[in-house]
């Protein structure tokens, strides 16, 4: 039996989470594990190649290293492990903008009203930056950027899961509302040859979308239509199944009832509404939902349980059907016209 850590020891280390995170925006801002692609090599060729300081470098990675991101060998040298393999760009499930995005300033700015916010009810994201967080976004077109990406970055184990959970084949139009840059639709669509996709978001994630490999790609550009608008007026028309991913937990109850009426006011008369997120279970095992939640709090959003998706529906003139798990920690909360 492995001995039980004291809980002094393991709540000291809870304590300190922040610096490990501290710790990988730094490793993902000067790219290092792309500069171990190729192999291992000394602090000093990391450092010139970084354009930073060799011994504060070596100190940042040595206590990477310590929990298994990175690791030191002889001469000062340190190799990609399993986990900093993962902080490369361009490669498949990479981690690298999520890394960004997480620890930004703008993101820790806001998680620094969080006792604010348990405290007013205020949103604390809107007592740090004065206006909601797509809005600050669209204000900040490099931060809305990264944020594009890193939602790309975090759907690459989460897509092929959602896919694979779900039936699409008997659906003609799926619309993915919010659909960001389209690595979720262009998944569905290349696994199922017959259907037709419409991405819709705000105009300039549309535009950055058309940039994107993913909608553009050969076989899944001549099925796939870019619309543009907010979903709190309409969204587009005659489709017989409206999924959206990460979308209504950014959202009060208000705002997600608002979403989900257009989509029911938009969808053919047998169409049904795919809503993929995570679905709080009861108890006290470790839950990404969990945590993700207080992301939610800190912009004004929630994750919810099953009952309060179903009340959530209720309101919408919508009932929920059923929930189907994927592989991942997101579920797909079916619903049809009440
Ligand atoms: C958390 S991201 C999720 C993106 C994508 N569904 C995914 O899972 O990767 C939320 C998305 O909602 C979009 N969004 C925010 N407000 C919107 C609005 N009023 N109308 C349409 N899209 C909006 C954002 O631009 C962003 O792409």
């Amino acid at each position: 039996m492995p001995k039980q850590r004291p809980p002094r020891d393991v709540m000291v280390d809870l304590t300190i989470g922040h610096w490990i995170a501290r710790l990988t925006y730094v490793a993902a801002k000067l790219k290092l594990a792309d500069l171990l692609k190729d192999g291992p090599r000394t602090v000093e060729q990391l450092a010139t190649a970084a354009s930073v300081q060799a011994p504060a470098l070596y100190r940042v990675l040595r206590a990477l290293a310590s929990v298994g991101i990175f690791a030191e060998t002889k001469g000062r040298r340190f190799k990609l492990t399993p986990l900093a393999a993962t902080l490369q760009t361009g490669i498949q499930g990479s981690l690298h903008a999520w890394t960004l995005m997480i620890n930004e300033k703008y993101v820790w700015d806001s998680w620094e009203e969080l006792l604010h916010g348990v405290k007013t009810r205020e949103i604390p994201f809107v007592k740090a930056h004065g206006v909601m967080p797509f809005e600050y976004l669209e204000r900040h077109p490099e931060d809305l950027a990264v944020f594009g990406e890193s939602m790309t970055s975090l759907s690459g184990t989460e897509n092929p899961a959602i896919a694979s959970a779900y039936n699409f084949s008997k659906i003609e139009t799926l619309v993915d509302v919010g659909g960001g840059h389209g690595s979720l639709l262009a998944t569905i669509l290349r696994a199922n040859p017959n259907l037709h996709g419409v991405l819709f978001d705000q105009a300039s994630v549309i535009a950055r979308a058309q940039q994107d490999h993913y909608v553009t790609a050969a076989g899944i550009s001549e099925r796939c239509t870019l619309k543009a608008g907010s979903f709190f007026e309409e969204v587009p028309a005659g489709g017989d199944a409206y999924i959206m991913k990460y979308i209504l937990h950014d959202w009060n109850d208000e705002q997600a009832v608002n979403i989900l009426r257009n989509c029911r006011a938009a969808m053919t008369e047998k169409g049904r509404i795919l809503i993929v997120d995570n679905v709080i279970p009861p108890g006290n095992d470790r839950s990404w939902g969990k945590l993700v939640d207080i992301q939610m709090l800190v912009i004004g959003g929630r994750e919810r349980t099953k009952k309060e998706f179903a009340a959530m529906l209720v309101e919408a003139g919508l009932k929920l059907r059923r929930i189907v798990p994927t592989a991942c920690a997101l579920s797909i909360v079916e619903a049809v016209r009440a």
